[in-house]
């Protein structure tokens, strides 16, 4: 089936041409902020990896730069696979995995590599260079495999050692390995960080369970690997972020994570074991269960911190359309929704501690309120909706952008006259693709709400994309069409009657946000009615109560620009 250009994100990071995959390395350097990602550059399908690159002044505008890291070293010449920035005495040090042999079984041998700028008064780094010490992580412990050994992420410092993580699957499970250095060429094999067997409090595996607590692996059996592995201080707790690949890259295959109040100090110090010394749980309170980092299309994500020491976080969105099988999508074949390229970068988004929930939050930077387009704007006002009518429904935003499909929605919804006690709402907004139709995706806020002496609260909630009333590809999609979680609230003294939803909808890319970020869904969506309108409406029910809907819609422009102004930031 054919594809209109209308469907390609336009404000979300994507390669001219060909496959990308996750997104690697990412800094700032002198003033300039980068990212770059696994790049097949001359086919739309998984192949041969390079890293892409862009650059940008402030996050949301993005020019193009040359291909990075090519693969044409004898440790890395199947492929230049993930890794991450790391600047040390000044130098960007990018640690990545060279693959450098390929079987037709899907093994790849795998080592680390380092690569440096090749011209260090260059603000773009568009030159880079590998020294002759590479590879410069190469050996495994017993029980682990270079067939599955990859993605350094960004080291720390600990008690005199430069430390990094990189993952593997270490005896069947999926494991962080400890590696440490005084110079970025010459590292050390430290111990285990932490395994998902050790994350079991009894480091029992109840093989086969279901779901992040039933079992070691998340989904069913099988042997794993803890892919991407990203090891990061945020406010008072240490996190440890995994990408867990099932089986190709269904709709199970997400980016965890676990948290603990594990002072990061014992990580220095750590012998091997088979568990490793990470001991999950908040505040002496033992909590082995991983979180969703988000409930949607999401893998491969990365941490990093700006110049300002910001914690961001990027993750790659992929292609989720009918007609391929999971082994298919995890290389492109099948895909028949993008064209003339596959996968692209979520927006960049601030990840902060929340005590009141003890769980990371992630939402959009301030920076992209930027991409807003004012003149393509619509503010609703305190627009009351019944809740006795299930139907309620207003429109919000319609034609907001004549071409293309780009929009920044930010509602707020107060559930107000409950009857007393317990009653359920489900609040949200609809994006009608193509007139005339009620056919679209529904973002709901489901959940309950207690109102006791004329005052409600929000008591359980939940977040949903619900593709399967869209057009054909989209409601065909992985997960049935269906994507979505539970948002944690905070303890009922704390909670509210109020709601918050963001949308951000980029032609075949959505990303909804609940409650400030507490929730979080990254979907893809595609439309066969390409040369359409979408139209953008709120709704809400709350029983015998009422809904108070206010908030805005923003048409949004696209990021490329085609180069730096660089004066202001030499
Ligand atoms: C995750 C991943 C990484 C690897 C890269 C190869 O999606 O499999 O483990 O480095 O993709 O492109």
């Amino acid at each position: 089936p054919k594809q209109a250009q209308g469907q390609r994100p336009q404000f979300h990071i994507t390669p001219g041409f060909g496959w990308s995959n996750d997104p690697n390395g990412m800094l700032q350097y002198k003033g300039i902020h980068h990212v770059f990602f696994q790049h097949t550059i001359n086919d739309t399908v998984f192949g041969r990896q390079h890293w892409g690159h862009v650059a940008s002044t402030d996050l949301v505008y993005w020019t193009r730069l040359p291909t990075a890291l090519y693969p044409d070293q004898s440790y890395d010449t199947n492929g230049v696979f993930s890794g991450s920035a790391s600047i040390y005495q000044g130098v960007p040090y990018q640690l990545y995995t060279g693959v450098s042999r390929f079987y037709e079984l899907g093994f790849y041998y795998q080592v680390q590599a380092v690569a440096v700028p090749a011209n260090l008064s260059d603000p773009m780094l568009v030159d880079w260079v590998k020294p002759a010490s590479n590879p410069v992580v190469a050996g495994v412990p017993v029980g682990a495999t270079n067939l599955q050994f990859r993605d350094p992420n960004t080291a720390w410092y600990q008690d005199g050692a430069w430390r990094i993580a990189v993952g593997t699957q270490l005896n069947c499970s999926g494991t962080a390995l400890l590696y440490s250095t005084q110079d970025f060429q010459n590292w050390t094999y430290t111990g285990v960080l932490a395994s998902q067997t050790g994350l079991k409090p009894d480091g029992v595996c109840a093989d086969g369970g279901e779901g992040p607590t039933g079992s070691c692996n998340q989904f069913g059996s099988g042997c794993r690997m803890w892919e991407c592995v990203d090891v990061i201080q945020v406010g008072p707790v240490m996190v440890i972020k995994w990408s867990d690949e099932v089986h190709g890259r269904d709709p199970f295959s997400r980016d965890w994570y676990v948290l603990s109040s594990t002072n990061a100090s014992v990580l220095g110090n750590m012998t091997a074991s088979a568990e490793g010394s990470f001991r999950p749980g908040v505040n002496g309170s033992l909590n082995y269960s991983p979180r969703a980092v988000d409930y949607g299309t999401v893998y491969a994500s990365k941490f990093w911190r700006d110049a300002s020491q910001r914690q961001l976080w990027i993750g790659w969105t992929f292609e989720t359309s009918a007609g391929c099988s999971p082994a298919q999508c995890s290389t492109g074949t099948g895909f028949t929704d993008a064209q003339g390229y596959q996968g692209a970068q979520t927006l960049a988004r601030l990840v902060t501690y929340d005590p009141e929930i003890e769980e990371l939050v992630f939402y959009p930077t301030e920076e992209s309120q930027l991409l807003r387009n004012l003149q393509q704007s619509n503010r609703l006002d305190e627009l009351l909706v019944s809740g006795a009518d299930p139907e309620g429904m207003s429109i919000l935003g319609k034609h907001v952008s004549s071409t293309q499909h780009m929009y920044d929605v930010d509602i707020a919804f107060k559930l107000l006259g409950g009857a007393e006690g317990l009653q359920p709402f489900s609040v949200g907004l609809i994006l009608l693709m193509g007139a005339d139709t009620d056919e679209g995706v529904r973002i709901h806020l489901n959940g309950t709400a207690a109102t006791f002496s004329g005052q409600t609260k929000v008591t359980s909630l939940s977040i949903l994309v619900d593709r399967r009333d869209a057009p054909a590809p989209s409601n065909t999609s992985y997960g049935g069409g269906f994507d979505g979680g539970p948002v944690s609230l905070p303890e009922e003294g704390v909670s509210s009657n109020e709601l918050q939803l963001r949308a951000l909808i980029d032609n075949s890319l959505l990303e909804v946000f609940a409650q400030g970020g507490r929730g979080r869904v990254t979907s893809r969506v595609y439309s066969l009615a390409v040369d359409e309108q979408w139209d953008v409406r709120a709704f809400g029910s709350f029983g015998s109560g009422s809904i108070e809907i206010t908030g805005a819609i923003w048409g949004m422009d696209s990021c490329w620009k085609d180069s730096i102004e660089l004066e202001s930031h030499r």
